[in-house]
């Protein structure tokens, strides 16, 4: 497929970016005045309670400074102003796992936010700069509970649902929280699942910052209550009022942090900023998703990833728009269910990741045309590179050859899109990212800061600061400067680099290859691999592991462990068996330590690893025998080269 798409002229009309000419334009204002050029877009978006000094304050890099001086605040931004003019607009339209539908109007929102908002201020103590985790399903008070800490100037740090009680913990700890807000439990797959039992195991120990947990009745299961510790949301709820000043905030003051994994065992608090956050969100929500008055939108991400944090809840609301929020998963009941949901809300812009596309696409080749989904103009996906095959299924049976594929490329510590196509102004080659946005200096470059020679790999970099970026990892300044600022520089100057290598072609087409790093990339969501050897040397029996990303299916990658045990377990006399218990123990490790997520889909058990007489394990041959691919990589520095034939041998009559 190296055809190109253009987009349906009909479709978009009146876009805010209507063409390349514009898109070009744009562009060269913010080369020829990169503060400027923002300053413009702040000052036409954001609702300032008070003005900013300075447009960027570059004086202590990498730790940039946005709008300094200013003052707003962003529940402000994404309810409060739109009073005015969308009061009984729908905000969003809820539906659960079973089918049933609560729609909010801004109005509603508005009230619903404050309520919470009071509650957390004057039943819990939560002040400015309080840390407050939500461990929530994907319910209206999630977003809730979100929105009333920046109300408040309450840093919230969503931790996925799926994460372990293990997991949960080290967050609340990394973080401080003195609040943790979650519910008995939802619904999934037609039953009810638990997430306030993994608040409680959390809590258990070492949790000691955490006084108060307020808990959310979704599924009406018994939950345990501690007195004095635990209260009731929609108890409490009831006598606050309705009316609550937006706290004043700076533009720097932090919106949220969000752990995300990186390359040491540890995750990292990404820590985002008030202003420059909300700014680009609402910018990218109406550049890239073309998003009208009356449009409906969708996306399918959990609003514990930063996907659901900037394209669920914050981008959305600020840019005043109609966003669905959908407890269940796209394959329950039926491989229809988002089909019939876009049939139903008439949605316009439908955003998922490459995984559910694969899954759909498996499930019901003609599913979608089962139903009506005219009303869609733009497709979006993210989280991972997608495949020709499911790109080209993805256009024509879900958008009809008739709607927009935006290919949205960025980070959790990007804010919001950085490398995306603009629906109605780009033509599309299927499976790419294409161009940096206006005003993302986006670059596949080599260390040094020189272009990457066209059709090579190079380091995706944004070599100027932007107002969404990251500000910093939570308590670890050193670790922000070394993790994003370390590894490139352009003229003599650390720049940010991703930690993705990319590929640009000779028309300026950017492709993303995939992490450079040790991080592996299951089912859009990022696993550092050391997180989760961590876990497996847990094992008593355990003497080392490597961890690997193996192709997969649907996943884009699973998880593939060469395991070296201590001894070779003697209970039982049959090698399988004894293999197949191991694995099973290893992963209910695995389970308890981080969670589902991360389970392995297979295991090696190998008599050592390949490693360099300095004892560094050489990865790079793990990934290659996982894939099948021949060993090109140079064996004779290794401790012992003959382990790579033991390996290969072993996986390969194996797997
Ligand atoms: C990593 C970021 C951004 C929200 C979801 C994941 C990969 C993301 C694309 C894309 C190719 C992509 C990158 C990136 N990625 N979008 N369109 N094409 N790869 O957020 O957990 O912070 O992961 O996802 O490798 O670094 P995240």
């Amino acid at each position: 497929m190296n055809n190109i798409f253009y987009p349906n002229e009909e479709q978009f009309q009146n876009s805010p970016i209507p063409n390349m000419e514009t898109y070009r334009g744009l562009v060269s204002d913010f080369e020829k005045d990169y503060e400027g050029t923002w300053a413009k877009f702040a000052d036409e978006k954001i609702d300032w309670f008070k003005p900013y000094d300075k447009v960027l304050d570059e004086s202590n890099a990498p730790f940039y400074k946005w709008f300094s001086g200013g003052e707003m605040n962003v529940a402000h931004q994404c309810v409060d102003r739109h009073l005015a003019t969308k009061k009984n607009k729908a905000a969003i339209i809820f539906e659960g796992d079973n089918g049933d539908q609560q729609v909010l109007t801004y109005r509603e929102l508005a009230y619903e936010v404050n309520k919470t908002a009071n509650m957390f201020k004057n039943e819990f103590g939560i002040q400015k700069g309080d840390r407050v985790v939500i461990y929530m399903p994907m319910i209206p008070e999630a977003a809730v509970s979100m929105l009333a800490c920046a109300k408040i100037g309450a840093i919230h740090s969503i931790v996925f649902g799926g994460f372990s009680a293990e997991a949960l913990r080290d967050r609340i700890i990394d973080a401080e929280a003195k609040l943790v807000v979650t519910s008995d439990g939802a619904y999934r797959k037609g039953k009810p699942y638990m997430l306030k039992p993994v608040v409680d195991k959390a809590l258990e120990s070492g949790c000691e910052c955490v006084k108060k947990v307020c808990i959310v009745e979704r599924n009406g299961e018994d939950i345990t209550w501690v007195a004095g510790r635990d209260y009731a949301y929609n108890e409490l709820i009831k006598s606050q009022s309705p009316k609550c000043d937006a706290e004043l905030m700076e533009s720097e003051d932090p919106l949220f942090l969000l752990y995300t994994s990186g390359s040491t065992g540890k995750p990292k608090g990404v820590q985002h900023s008030s202003a420059g956050y909300i700014l680009w969100a609402q910018m990218t929500m109406e550049w890239v998703f073309d998003v009208k008055e009356n449009d409906t939108y969708w996306c399918t991400a959990d609003i514990g990833w930063i996907t659901g944090h900037t394209y669920i809840v914050y981008g959305p609301l600020a840019a005043g728009a109609t966003t669905v929020m959908f407890e269940g998963v796209p394959t329950f009941p039926d491989a229809g269910r988002c089909w019939k949901m876009v049939e139903e809300y008439q949605i316009n812009q439908f955003y998922t990741a490459p995984t559910a596309i694969r899954l759909l696409h498996k499930m019901g080749e003609d599913e979608p045309s089962k139903y009506d989904l005219s009303s869609l103009r733009v497709l979006g996906t993210v989280g991972e590179p997608i495949d020709p095959p499911a790109w080209k299924w993805y256009y024509e049976q879900v958008g009809n050859s008739n709607c927009s594929i935006v290919d949205t490329y960025w980070q959790t510590e990007t804010g919001g899109h950085v490398v995306s196509p603009l629906p109605a102004a780009t033509p599309i080659k299927p499976a790419c990212a294409t161009f940096p946005l206006p005003g993302i200096s986006a670059e596949v470059i080599e260390e040094d800061g020189t272009p990457t020679p066209v059709g090579e790999k190079g380091f995706m970099c944004i070599t100027k600061p932007w107002p969404s970026m990251i500000r910093n990892i939570w308590n670890d300044s050193e670790r922000f400067k070394k993790s994003y600022f370390g590894d490139c520089k352009k003229d003599g100057q650390p720049v940010y680099f991703s930690g993705d290598g990319a590929m640009i072609d000779e028309e300026g087409y950017i492709t993303i290859t995939g992490r450079t790093d040790d991080v592996i990339n299951v089912s859009g969501h990022r696993m550092g691999t050391a997180e989760v050897e961590a876990a497996i040397k847990k094992h008593d029996n355990v003497a080392s592991v490597a961890v690997v990303g193996k192709p997969h299916e649907i996943k884009g990658e699973g998880i593939f462990a060469y395991i070296v045990l201590k001894s070779v377990p003697m209970e039982h006399k049959d090698e399988i068996a004894d293999e197949l218990e191991l694995m099973k123990e290893i992963n209910g490790i695995i389970k308890a330590e981080i969670g589902a997520i991360a389970l392995c889909d297979a295991m090696a058990f190998v008599p050592d690893l390949p490693k360099t007489r300095s004892g560094k394990i050489m990865r790079r041959i793990l990934r290659s025998i996982v894939k099948g691919e021949a060993i090109t990589q140079d064996t004779s520095t290794l401790e012992d080269p003959s382990i790579v034939g033991t390996i290969e041998s072993i996986v390969n009559n194996d797997v």
